[in-house]
């Protein structure tokens, strides 16, 4: 059987060969135009005059194209209607689309776009969390706010409060491959989108939206993406409408892409967030009550902000059993890109929070860290009486205890903390830190109804199989780990099955590749469209052999029909010619979900995956560097369906979390203009910053859930692995003097030179 084997990624060849072909390599038509955006260079006011003569001038140039251009509003939200392709005259930030440029080749149109000349009535910018609570601007009407228990009263009382903020940024999503997208007009007005996006589906709607046509008239299709992250849920959709537009407009092919800094300029990135608390504790370290805040920086448009900013307040508890909590969400409006989804959807930004608040508690209790959360974990198992999360769902088939164990054991982390006070003890100006951190993430999209999805499977008569399903491809893997299931339930080799493009006139209706949830849904729809085609030839094979269908079956690329035997193909073939149908659509959607987003109450998750990570680092007080000098983490995958691939992810996310939380820092100066636009500013981890010594583990157990070879979502998870590099700072930190380090992030060597400074008193 294909599924648990690890198998490499499907085009694993063809990325490290260079072959792979991205929307960027796809042969465009003769006569294909290209498309650059003009970009508003203040961040907040409005255009009182826009002079584009030169633009239209410049050579290569064949249109320019502003918002009264357009005959009907081109919307790109994916939630609210609030973002028009291209400024109405209101200016919302610096970056923002004012006006498209069509050329005759990219560098035409980009070199162009820089010729206008425009006059701005300039406003001040509402730039920071300050700014936005002063004007008070924000998403919703007041901030959301979900509690358990009473949080006043356990704060009251307490023998230790433990208080103060934390300031985390956000993250550009840095995929290798850019945005980009390529029209083509069909005959009779029809179009097709190639798109590197993580929602074709929504890609789909809007460009009908905005072309005026009803969604059958649109065809949309991504074979893969460099790298999505979040950053292709959403932020494809402008240029994806552009195109379309403009194809419609001229009936020639269309297309476009950003260049790198444009990117970072205009897309959406991370939220950032300040998470105020004030928690209480016993002597034991037991936590008895928390009060979050949680000031989260939406940016200019709606986006994906609520759902988000809902997910930081869902991992409010991480992995601890918080007997009484309130938790107050303000999502603020400010002048700058619009954040939108990034791997972990606030999750991330949500348990930071309570993370804190246990290094914090450790701290000023004088307990071991890791000890004091262990006091905290829901309990394993699923024996009565069962503890609740905040917004009500019971935690079952909670793991963290039994992983920290084998965990603390395997990382031998008694000994190697002796080890640390030790060195530490004799070194001046270097100080080490450990930390272990846990996870727990809770799979399924909250907004309930997107937990569905689609597949579409085709046996030919040679045996060869082609499957297409609605989920996209972004180096995750899914692809690889949906075919190794079709190829299972056939009982055939991999090499029998094809992988296809996502197309969204193969499978309609489908939701973004996002909340982890990529192979739970597709694998089951999958699963579903073989079984229909397998119960199929089973009942014919049976018939034409005199038997019962209970006694076919398929192995090892042979079919056994009672004591008849044949190859797959065979098999194919006389169901073929037995008239017997080889195609079939699968579909599924994930069971026991309930989930009440106003009130907080309800299931809105399937189950939780866990692990934890132990990171040990080296600071240099003289100029606050660091290095990370081992880490060890232990995963929870349910039965991998793919053990290689699910390392893969492990370690990519740990790497990407860690970058998150120590060097990659945005900064906006004063006028709302994003300094650090490029890799020579914006520093992602190089190969050289993993730790020395590297070592991931996967949990032995199965997902209790009836989920795909009870399989558990892995994308987003091992992200919050990056953690423990944050606690393991923040602990070499406090070894330099009495304070309590306060870390914000990311910790960047000079962050972590003022926070030696400031324990040093
Ligand atoms: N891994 C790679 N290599 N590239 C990506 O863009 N995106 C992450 C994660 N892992 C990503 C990745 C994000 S944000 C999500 S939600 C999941 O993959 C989506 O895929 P899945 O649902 O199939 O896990
Ligand atoms: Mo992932 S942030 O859900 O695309």
């Amino acid at each position: 059987m294909s599924v648990a084997k690890p198998l490499p990624h499907e085009a694993a060849k063809l990325h490290v060969t260079g072959s792979a072909h991205y929307v960027d390599e796809l042969p465009t038509p003769r006569g294909t135009l290209h498309l650059a955006f003009g970009l508003s260079d203040i961040a907040s006011g409005t255009i009182s005059n826009m002079d584009l003569s030169q633009v239209r001038s410049a050579k290569g140039v064949v249109d320019v194209i502003t918002a009264s251009d357009l005959d009907r509003p081109a919307d790109c939200s994916p939630s609210n209607h609030d973002e028009p392709l291209l400024s109405d005259g209101t200016i919302h930030y610096l970056g923002q689309p004012l006006f498209l440029v069509v050329a005759d080749s990219h560098h035409a149109a980009r070199r162009a776009a820089r010729l206008a000349k425009i006059d701005y009535t300039k406003t001040t910018p509402i730039l920071t969390i300050e700014d936005a609570l002063a004007a008070n601007s924000h998403f919703e009407e007041g901030p959301r706010i979900w509690e358990k228990g009473n949080t006043a009263q356990a704060l009251e009382t307490a023998p230790h409060i433990v208080e103060g903020e934390i300031e985390m940024g956000g993250q550009e999503h840095f995929y290798l491959e850019g945005q980009a997208a390529l029209a083509l007009p069909q005959d009779d007005g029809d179009m097709v989108v190639h798109s590197s996006t993580q929602h074709p589906s929504e890609i789909q709607h809007k460009v009908a939206d905005a072309i005026g046509l009803p969604m059958h008239a649109v065809r949309v299709e991504i074979r893969r993406m460099g790298g999505g992250f979040g950053g292709k849920e959403s932020q494809g959709n402008a240029l994806a409408i552009a195109c379309a537009l403009v194809a419609q407009k001229t009936g020639r092919a269309c297309k476009m892409r950003y260049d790198r800094d444009d990117d970072m300029v205009i897309t959406g990135k991370r939220h950032d967030f300040r998470i105020t608390y004030r928690a209480s504790f016993d002597e034991t370290g037991r936590l008895l009550g928390v009060d979050f805040k949680h000031y989260t920086r939406c940016g200019w448009a709606m986006d994906l902000s609520l759902p988000v900013a809902d997910r930081a307040m869902l991992h409010a508890d991480n992995a601890y059993d918080l007997p009484n909590a309130r938790i107050e969400s303000h999502r603020l409006r400010t002048n700058t890109q619009s954040a939108t989804a990034f791997r972990g959807f606030g999750g991330p930004q949500g348990m930071l929070g309570i993370e804190r608040v246990m290094d914090h508690a450790a701290h000023q209790l004088g307990m071991d860290p890791t000890e004091l959360r262990r006091r905290n974990y829901y309990t394993d198992g699923d024996t009565p009486p069962k503890q609740t999360t905040p917004y009500g769902q019971q935690v079952d088939h909670f793991l963290l205890n039994a992983m920290t164990d084998q965990l603390a054991q395997s990382a031998d982390l008694t000994a190697r903390k002796a080890k640390i006070a030790e060195w530490n003890a004799q070194n001046p100006h270097l100080k080490k830190g450990i930390a272990l951190t846990p996870v727990k993430f809770g799979i399924s999209f909250t907004l309930t109804h997107l937990n569905q999805a689609g597949a579409l499977v085709h046996v030919y008569q040679d045996g060869s199989i082609r499957m297409n399903h609605g989920g996209t491809e972004m180096g995750q893997g899914l692809f690889q780990k949906v075919a190794q299931v079709a190829a299972s339930r056939f009982g055939v080799p991999i090499e029998m099955v094809k992988i296809t493009a996502t197309d969204t006139g193969k499978v309609p209706n489908t939701s973004a590749t996002a909340a982890s949830s990529g192979s739970d849904l597709n694998g089951m729809a999958v699963k579903a469209a073989c079984d229909t085609i397998r119960d199929r030839m089973a009942a014919h094979l049976a018939d034409l052999h005199q038997t019962d269908a209970t006694e076919v079956s398929f192995v090892g690329g042979r079919v056994s029909v009672g004591s008849a035997e044949m190859s797959f193909s065979e098999a194919a073939k006389l169901c073929y010619e037995g008239r017997v149908s080889l195609s079939a659509t699968g579909f599924y959607k994930t069971p026991k979900l309930a989930w009440d987003r106003i009130a907080g109450q309800g299931r809105p998750f399937l189950y939780f995956a866990h692990g934890a990570a132990v990171s040990e680092v080296v600071v240099d007080s003289l100029t606050g560097e660091y290095r990370i000098l081992r880490t060890d983490i232990l995963h929870d995958c349910g039965h991998s369906l793919n053990p290689a691939l699910d390392i893969g992810q492990i370690e990519g996310g740990f790497v990407q979390g860690t970058g998150w939380l120590t060097t990659e820092e945005l900064v906006w100066d004063d006028s709302g203009r994003l300094r650090t636009h490029a890799p020579s500013t914006y520093k992602i981890p190089a190969c050289s910053d993993r730790p020395d010594i590297f070592n991931v583990t996967l949990w032995d157990g199965e997902n209790a859930e009836d989920t795909i070879y009870k399989s558990k979502a892995v994308g987003e998870p091992p992200f919050m692995h990056g953690m423990s590099v944050f606690f393991a700072l923040s602990d070499a930190i406090a070894q330099f003097g009495q304070g309590y380090p306060a870390l914000d992030a990311p910790a960047t060597p000079e962050r972590v030179l003022k926070s030696i400074q400031k324990v040093r008193g």
